[in-house]
């Protein structure tokens, strides 16, 4: 990597400052309900500490407070987790800047601290610079490990790094590995499969991996712009009429490639949405008043033919509505099948790693993204700022 990693930097009496992407889901009594990101963070962290620093204070932020203090938003149970898992107490301070929290991070000895959510300050999202400056104090060297918020340009992401040393932690690093390596150097077949509800949230990434891959498999709602673009009735199925002509010509440049993209030849659909409803096959042309919800048998098969060749797959966005269990098979079936394949399966965070969770397989998988939004703007081939303003080897 031209950046600096964690590896790279003295950590041994320095306050170490690290950005951890610990925006978990919690339920409405605030129990953390996933905490795979705490776990994805645990081998920076325990690095940290097995180098002697003077002491470890991490910086995060959770949810969308929109620049107020708001309890439903606190880190406080994420501090709590983070100590059970690692098998310490883990320290936490009510706020992340200001000169109470200073003296009470100098009085905290060489102990381990998380300091309350970023973004009750709107300066964190304003990427102000003297926000960055009054967290940079705190710390003598940083480490960016959050992969899931190198997306944003913020004041933890960005602006920090003007005044630190700053280094990649172990899980942006590996994440860089996988889902750069996938695309610049992958094993082929390299076999691209892209779901999710719209068109529009995918666009980037197909034009970036098209013509990288050896080929693209499409499902879930996005598939039906594509069908209606390539002259198939489509129902009442999710359609983005104003990317019809965009879809068009998408098929067209695969064509172009050389480069299959194949849609749904056959598709489970109901009458309306809802876990009871009466759901039935029917094949490419959805018959009037009925929405597809999942890809058929057919088409499952045919996915699995192409991916059983396969030496590297990147999978990003579920294949139906996986969260009704009822239109779920599709995206059940193919996360299996991979799970089962000798193949390099990379797995795009939110949505899709929810699904390979749902169905136990996520040990089965390669690699699976904590990153949303970061991964898909990795995958569309965008220059993530947070790793961009890393300092270089
Ligand atoms: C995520 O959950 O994708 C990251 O934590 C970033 O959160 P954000 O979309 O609110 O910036």
């Amino acid at each position: 990597m031209a950046k600096l990693t964690i590896k790279d930097i003295e950590l041994k009496d320095k306050c170490v400052l690290l950005r951890v992407d610990f925006n978990v889901p919690q339920d409405e009594q605030l129990n953390i309900t996933d905490d795979t990101r705490i776990k994805a963070a645990l081998p920076t962290i325990e690095y940290i500490l097995q180098n002697n620093p003077k002491r470890l204070i991490l910086i995060s932020h959770l949810g969308r407070p929109k620049g107020k203090r708001d309890e439903k938003f606190s880190l406080k149970q994420t501090a709590k987790r983070l100590g059970e898992l690692l098998g310490r107490p883990v320290g936490f301070l009510d706020d992340c800047i200001g000169d109470e929290i200073e003296k009470q991070i100098q009085g905290a000895g060489k102990n381990i601290i998380l300091l309350e959510n970023l973004r009750f300050h709107p300066e964190e999202e304003r990427n102000d610079p003297g926000f960055a400056r009054k967290l940079a104090q705190l710390g003598d060297v940083f480490v960016q490990d959050a992969f899931g918020t190198v997306h944003r340009s913020h004041a933890s992401t960005e602006e920090i790094t003007k005044y630190l040393k700053s280094a990649a932690g172990f899980l942006l690093e590996k994440e860089i590995q996988y889902l750069g390596g996938a695309i610049k150097e992958p094993r082929r077949p390299f076999i691209v499969i892209l779901g999710g509800a719209k068109v529009s949230d995918k666009i980037g990434t197909i034009e970036n991996l098209l013509p990288k891959a050896d080929g693209m498999l499409i499902g879930g709602g996005m598939a039906y712009t594509f069908l209606k673009a390539s002259g198939k009735k489509i129902g009442g199925s999710k359609l983005e009429k104003e990317k019809l002509d965009l879809a068009a010509q998408l098929l067209k440049k695969g064509e172009a490639l050389g480069k299959e993209i194949i849609l749904p030849i056959d598709n489970l659909v109901v009458d309306n949405i809802s876990p009871d409803a009466r759901a039935n096959i029917v094949g490419e042309d959805i018959p009037e008043g009925k929405i597809a919800v999942d890809i058929g048998p057919r088409t499952v098969e045919l996915f699995e033919e192409k991916l059983k060749a396969a030496k590297t797959i990147v999978w990003n966005g579920p294949l139906g509505i996986f969260e009704i269990d009822a239109f779920s098979q599709g995206t059940k079936q193919i996360a299996g099948f991979l799970a089962a394949l000798e193949a390099t399966t990379i797995i795009g965070g939110g949505d899709t790693a929810a699904a390979v969770v749902k169905f136990g397989l996520e040990k089965k998988m390669t690699h699976i993204s904590t990153g949303g939004g970061a991964s898909l703007e990795f995958l569309e081939g965008k220059i993530l700022p947070g790793i961009a303003a890393l300092t270089e080897k």
